[in-house]
């Protein structure tokens, strides 16, 4: 049963153990299995903090290569990406997604890579929308997605139940734009894949910025000015250590509070209260009314203590934390004839042992460590 940790995998290739993708443990079964009817709902961790966000990565290509995320250096064309049979099938992602719901899971969020590029997403995005929670309710269902094909896909996307979703745009300048996806791509092109989106209803419709201090945060008034009173929410993101590739650095993150300060500056804000507890993104509104703007300040706020997030890798390896170094093979369980009840007992387990605070212990030192990529578990 199951499959071994490290070392030879996928068509006869060797690939190296210090591969991090490959280091997961196949998770422990414990002896006592929940009861039908009796599965665990609610999971709490070590901090007793919920689950309640499963974030997908439906594939680990993109086809930008953003400077900060999957830079050219490193995923150049010789990078290995996974082989297709490595990924998890619609029918895996779903068995797992339906789990997790039973265990409390309310949110999915598929992201990648870039996931529009997973062949017929749609299929997966309709088996997804009919699962429910334990008390009949369907999941808050949405994507994250660089744009760059959504006015082909929107109306599938819109048709098959995809409830709302987030763009990826750092640049309103079309050449800033283009180095930073570092593949040329004209920023409108972007924003009609977001006029998409909005006319398909896929609402509330947000967009995510990284700011990178010294490279793009002279973009953050204007980016705040073109989408004040749009109805989109535009969430300015620290730049973060994420991966073993973008080299970070403490000196190129612009503090979430001077963001608000040069938004407040032009255009007065006031703090409003989160959408729910644990929210990602801390939220203010324009006294004028004209809408709202979030804040995501991994580093110089971190949010680890309200964390309710779980990722599962493209190839269905579980990680209780973005900066983790190790995951849970999960697939290993799926492909491993593992019952429902082994399964949903092997995530009490994971879950129930979960201790993960990186943002709070982040220091030079850490951030050097390999970590696995953001493109293959999941932004
Ligand atoms: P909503 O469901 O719309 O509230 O979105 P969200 O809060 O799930 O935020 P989203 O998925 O758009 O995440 C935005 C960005 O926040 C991500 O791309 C990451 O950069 C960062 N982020 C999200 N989750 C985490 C997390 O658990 N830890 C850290 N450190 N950063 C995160
Ligand atoms: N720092 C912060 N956010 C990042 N993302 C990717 N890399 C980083 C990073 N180094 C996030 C962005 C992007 C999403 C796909 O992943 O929010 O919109
Ligand atoms: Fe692709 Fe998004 Fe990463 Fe950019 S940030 S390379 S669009 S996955
Ligand atoms: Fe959660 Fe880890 Fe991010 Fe902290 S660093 S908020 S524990 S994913």
């Amino acid at each position: 049963m199951g499959e071994s940790n490290v070392g030879m995998q996928g068509q006869g290739r060797v690939i190296p153990v210090a591969d991090l993708r490959y280091q997961a443990a196949l998770p422990r079964i414990p002896d006592q299995l929940p009861a039908p009817g009796h599965w665990p709902q609610l999971l709490r961790d070590t901090r007793q903090r919920r689950l309640h966000d499963l974030r997908i990565s439906v594939t680990d290509r993109c086809n930008f290569r953003c400077t900060y995320c999957m830079p050219k250096s490193v995923f150049d064309k010789d990078y290995a990406f996974l082989p297709q049979s490595s990924l998890l099938s619609f029918e895996e992602i779903t068995r797992v997604a339906r789990l997790f719901a039973a265990c409390g899971v309310e949110k999915i969020r598929l992201t990648g890579g870039e996931p529009l590029l997973r062949k017929h997403l749609e299929k997966l995005i309709e088996m997804l929308a009919a699962l429910r929670t334990p008390d009949g309710q369907p999941l808050d269902l949405t994507l994250t997605t660089n744009g760059s094909v959504l006015p082909r896909k929107v109306q599938a996307l819109k048709a098959a139940g995809l409830k709302r979703i987030t763009v990826s745009l750092d640049s309103l300048d079309d050449s800033r734009f283009r180095a930073m996806n570092d593949v040329d791509f004209p920023v409108a092109d972007v924003l009609k894949g977001i006029d998409a989106a909005h006319n398909a209803g896929l609402t509330p419709l947000k967009i995510n910025m990284v700011v990178k201090k010294g490279l793009n945060d002279q973009d953050v008034v204007p980016m705040a000015r073109h989408f004040k009173g749009s109805g989109h929410i535009v969430r300015f993101i620290e730049f973060m250590d994420v991966g073993a590739s973008n080299g970070w650095r403490m000196d190129d993150v612009m503090p979430s509070a001077a963001i608000v300060a040069r938004i407040n500056e032009a255009y007065p804000l006031e703090p409003i209260d989160p959408n729910y507890q644990g929210e990602v993104a801390e939220r203010w509104r324009y006294k004028d009314g004209s809408g709202e703007i979030g804040v995501i300040s991994s580093v110089t706020q971190a949010f680890c203590g309200t964390c309710s997030r779980a990722r599962l890798s493209t190839e269905g390896k579980l990680f209780t934390c973005l900066f983790a170094q190790q995951g849970h093979d999960l697939r290993g369980l799926l492909r491993g004839g593992y019952s429902d009840a082994q399964i949903v007992a092997a995530l009490g387990l994971i879950w129930g042992e979960r201790s993960d605070r990186y943002s709070e212990i982040r220091t030079a030192e850490t951030a050097a460590l390999r970590k696995v990529e953001m493109s293959y578990i999941g932004g």
